[in-house]
Formats: C-alpha cells, sequence, structure tokens
C-alpha cells in the first residue's frame, strides 16, 4: 500500500506504457469527457459494429434474403469454436450461441437435473445473480428436488469449505457464478470442478462477468457446463445471445427440455418425432436473433486481437488502481472496500459500499460525467473495461467521485431508486 494517492503522472505513465493502449480506438466514443466504468453491464459499441451491421442487413438481408440462411446457419458455431478457443478455453464443437444467459442456464440446469435423476439436492449461492436463483428455484419446485443455498460473503465470495461440506451423495448440480456480479470476487474453477467430481455433481458456471476479462480454462479444469452473456466484456450489443458451453463427452447423455427444431437430426427433413443431434446444436432451440448475433462477430474480433492475457493483466492494474485510490481518498470519506483486495481473488470489477451509494451512483452521473453502477443494497460497482478503460479514466473518475461526496453534492437527487440501478 501507498502513504500517498498516486499522483495523476502515475496514471498517465501507466497509459503511456499499456500495450493495450491503442485497443481503445476500436471502439466508438462520442464524448470524450464521459468516464465510462460499467462495460460489465453494457460493453463499448466497437467502432466496426456499425458498418459490419449495416453490410449484414443490406447486402445480406436485403440482397440475399432468405438465401443468406446458407450463410447465417452455422454462425453461432462459428463464433463459439472463436469464443472457445480464445476466450473460454473449451475444445471447438463444445459451445454455441443462442437465446439468452437465463434461458441457456434453464436449459443446461435441467438436463443436468434429468441425468442425476436419482440424486435430490441442486446447491446454489444465496447471493448470486437472481436468475440464476430463480431458475433453480423454479426448477427444483417442478422436478420435486430441494436447493440448497449457501450464504457466500457480500465482500470476498463464497468459501470453498462451505461448498466442501454441502456437497455429498445427494447433490445433483451445482449452480456457481466465476466472478460474483456484487463484489466481483474470483472462484477457483478447478477446485470446485474437482470438489463436484468427487462428490458425482455435475456443475454449472455462469460466466457472465468473467468472459473476456480473465482466461478461462474450461477444458483443462474439467468443466461439465456453462452459460454466460456476450453483451459485457465481450461487448457484443444490448442483449446479443448468449453463450453455453457443455463438454465434449456429455453431448450424448444430456438432453435439454425445450425440443426444438434447431436440436432436430436432419432438420429440414421435418421428422415426426423429436431426435436430437449428438453436437451441442442439440442445446439449441430455435431461429437464433441473426442481427444481435452478428454483432458479436466484429466485437470478438477486437478481444481475440487484444488477447485474455493482456486483457487479464491490465484489467487487475486497473482494478489495484481503484482500490489503492478508494483507500485513499474514499475510505476517509465513508466508503469500504467490498471486493476482494488482492488481484488475483477478483475479476475486473471493484465495489466500493456506501450508505448514499444510490444517489452517488446518480450525481456521479449527473454531475461528474461518470458512469458506473448501483447494485443494493449499498454498493457502488466500479467496472474498468480493460479492452478501453485508460488508467488516467479511474484516476479521474475516482478524483470526480471523491470532489462530489466531499462536497456532498449527492444530496439535492431523490434517495427513492430508479427502475434500473
Ligand atoms: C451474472 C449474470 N447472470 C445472468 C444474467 C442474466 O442474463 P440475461 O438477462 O441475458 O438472461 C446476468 C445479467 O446481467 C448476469 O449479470
Amino acid at each position: 500500500m501507498m502513504t500517498d494517492a498516486p499522483p495523476r503522472a502515475w496514471a498517465e505513465e501507466l497509459d503511456a506504457r499499456d500495450p493495450l493502449a491503442d485497443v481503445r480506438d476500436q471502439f466508438l466514443i462520442s464524448d470524450p469527457h464521459l468516464i465510462y466504468l460499467d462495460g460489465n453491464s453494457l460493453g463499448r459499441l466497437p467502432a466496426a459494429t456499425p458498418e459490419f451491421l449495416g453490410a449484414v442487413v443490406r447486402d445480406q438481408w436485403g440482397g440475399g434474403l432468405v438465401r443468406s440462411w446458407q450463410e447465417w446457419i452455422d454462425w453461432g458455431h462459428r463464433l463459439g469454436d472463436r469464443l472457445a478457443e480464445h476466450v473460454l478455453g473449451a475444445l471447438p464443437g463444445e459451445v454455441t450461441l443462442a437465446d439468452s444467459t437465463s434461458v441457456n442456464l434453464y436449459k443446461l440446469a435441467a438436463a443436468a437435473l434429468d441425468a442425476r435423476a436419482e440424486r435430490g439436492t441442486i446447491v446454489l449461492d444465496a447471493h448470486d445473480f437472481p436468475t440464476n436463483r430463480y431458475v433453480v428455484q423454479g426448477l427444483a419446485d417442478a422436478r420435486k428436488r430441494s436447493v440448497l443455498a449457501l450464504h457466500s460473503d457480500h465482500d470476498t465470495g463464497l468459501d470453498l469449505d462451505l461448498l466442501r461440506s454441502a456437497l455429498d451423495q445427494d447433490v445433483a448440480l451445482v449452480v456457481l457464478s466465476l466472478v460474483s456480479y456484487r463484489s466481483g470476487a474470483l472462484l477457483d474453477m478447478a477446485a470446485v470442478n474437482q470438489l463436484a467430481r468427487q462428490a458425482g455433481a455435475l456443475v454449472l458456471w455462469d460466466l457472465s462477468h468473467a468472459a473476456g476479462a480473465i482466461p478461462i480454462s474450461l477444458a483443462e479444469t474439467g468443466a461439465d457446463l456453462a452459460v454466460g452473456c456476450t453483451y459485457k466484456y465481450l461487448n457484443g450489443g444490448p442483449g446479443s445471445p448468449a453463450f453455453l458451453y457443455v463438454r465434449r463427452d456429455l453431448h450424448a447423455t444430456l438432453r435439454q427440455p425445450i425440443w426444438g427444431w434447431f436440436g432436430q437430426q436432419d432438420q429440414f427433413e421435418m421428422g415426426q418425432d423429436y431426435d436430437p443431434v449428438e453436437r451441442i446444436d442439440r442445446f439449441l432451440v430455435g431461429t437464433p436473433p441473426l442481427l444481435s448475433l452478428a454483432a458479436v462477430d466484429p466485437a470478438l474480433t477486437v478481444i481475440e486481437q487484444a488477447g485474455l492475457d493482456r486483457l487479464r493483466h491490465k484489467g487487475t492494474a486497473l482494478g489495484d488502481l481503484v482500490i489503492e485510490l478508494a483507500r485513499q481518498w474514499l475510505v476517509p470519506l465513508g466508503f469500504r472496500l467490498a471486493s476482494p483486495a488482492r488481484a488475483e481473488q477478483r475479476g475486473s470489477h471493484v465495489s466500493l459500499a456506501h450508505p448514499e451509494a444510490w444517489r452517488i451512483c446518480q450525481a456521479l452521473a449527473r454531475h461528474a460525467d461518470v458512469v458506473c453502477d448501483f447494485r443494493v443494497p449499498d454498493r457502488l460497482r466500479i467496472g474498468p473495461c480493460p479492452a478501453y478503460t485508460r488508467f488516467t479514466d479511474v484516476w479521474d473518475a475516482l478524483d470526480r467521485l471523491r470532489k462530489l461526496v466531499a462536497r456532498e453534492e449527492y444530496r439535492r437527487l431523490p434517495a427513492e431508486r430508479a427502475r434500473i440501478t
């Protein structure tokens, strides 16, 4: 820890030495004064995307019309293979893009439960992202299973000893997020996979806050199942289709509950009965939202070129700078670090707790041109995306934040929360 806050010149120096500095130019940044620290919610727009999408709309939809399906039909797989290679550490044919993260979670969790029919328990984190908890609760209800909700620490995440003691021969499935949406706490994927394997349970990972920010090794750690968003650190655009991963040797046995024609053997034979293919396609349902899918393509190119190791390296340095500045400037103003302090235990975002976090978050956006977000009960989430956030952005954002809080500017804003936080 430093004794004084690092000066702005220090951040400038880090920017000057940043091997990823040019990657920022590959994003469309229309307002240079705005500091965007919410890439963990919705990534910025890649500069190539509008033209790319324009061409898909004009030439492929407008010109090719229905004939373009020859090209479109495997787009999800092509992107899935690229994600597998560059982002998820999976093998070709193990990843595809379809539906939303919530829907994919439902499909894979249901398939896993059916494959462990003799077991009665699903383990999850009581503080995991709501959709994960709701989907699991709904499935448990419908399939007469019970949910064992482990209480992770709001700031430091799930204690592996707690998980270890919960895993017995009755556990069918474990559902966990690799990076906690609230605190950014990072789990040890290899250790969790191993614990579950020893107990004979399957693990379904939510990689939404990890994909594109930290290197992931699904194959190497023997992961069973995973899902995740492409609109956060992967910059695929609002509502872009999610990815799903199923380890190759599980393809033959797992069967998902929504029997759509995109999972069917010889799809255009229009067969009478559902007979799913023995590939990753069996986890598809229906026609993909093609334009949203297309937008993932140029976004992924940026990530591939930047490289996950370099993104992770920069991401941890950005997070460390947030924490160092927060210690020096914000803790004396009533903030508390609500994320793991050590970089290797954190994803790319950092949470700071303050009783007035909601009003501060609003004031930051309205009066200081800094966009981050608020999460209940009292967290300001600061998500510097390594692909386009500069060290000086972090320094300037926290400087604006401390001045705004010191002047208590946020007190003028309403305490009622908006619909979206
Ligand atoms: C960790 C996590 N899981 C799942 C979801 C749900 O994704 P979707 O709304 O696209 O289904 C989100 C959305 O932000 C998320 O942050």
